[in-house]
């Protein structure tokens, strides 16, 4: 008893938060806070989608979310190209920490992580998202953003000042 006590003392558990995060939200970012607050470490990963073209590079991305998510000090963000299950054995990170805004995200969610524990026993933890934020996506931040709306409470305020000045180069 001793011993197991002290082997789970010293074992890290490590969970992983993935997504596209192009860019970053206050919903994403809620996630990952309440994630760091259940895991010794939680890796975000940025999963790199080479057929869609992103407005913000990984690089970007990831720099933003390090910098918003550095007050938790548990958080370790990188990208990657490929399966998460893969990502996932590399690191041995046996969780996925997935927020779920309504029941229209759960069917896809649903087949995701039915797949991803079929493929190799990662298991996927859903969270709630937080009321607040439910009805927000990086794609309709963007949307909104890009004709003039206000987004300022919807996404850290660092992304938003990076935001607007991506769109302003772009027009
Ligand atoms: O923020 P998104 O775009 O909704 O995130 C979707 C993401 C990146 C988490 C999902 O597409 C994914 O896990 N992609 C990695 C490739 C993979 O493992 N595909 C099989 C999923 S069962």
């Amino acid at each position: 008893m001793q011993v197991s006590r002290e082997k789970d003392c010293r074992e890290t558990r490590r969970a992983v938060c993935p997504g596209s995060f192009d860019p970053i939200t206050n919903g994403h970012l809620d996630i990952i806070q309440r994630a760091s607050r259940l895991y010794d470490v939680v890796h975000v990963a940025v999963l790199i989608n080479k057929t869609k073209q992103g407005l913000f590079t990984v690089e970007e991305r990831i720099e933003m979310i390090e910098e918003v998510s550095a007050p938790y000090g548990n958080v370790v963000v990188e990208s990657h190209h490929g399966l998460l299950v893969d990502f996932c054995r590399d690191r041995g990170i046996p969780a996925i920490v997935k927020g779920l805004r309504a029941v229209s995200d759960f069917d896809y969610e649903l087949q995701m992580a039915q797949m991803n524990h079929g493929l190799s026993g990662v298991e996927t933890l859903f969270v709630p998202t937080s009321p607040t934020w439910s009805f927000l996506s990086s794609s309709l931040v963007k949307e909104v953003a890009a004709y003039g709306g206000d987004v300022s409470h919807l996404v850290p305020e660092l992304v938003h000042s990076r935001l607007t000045a991506r769109l302003a180069e772009r027009r």
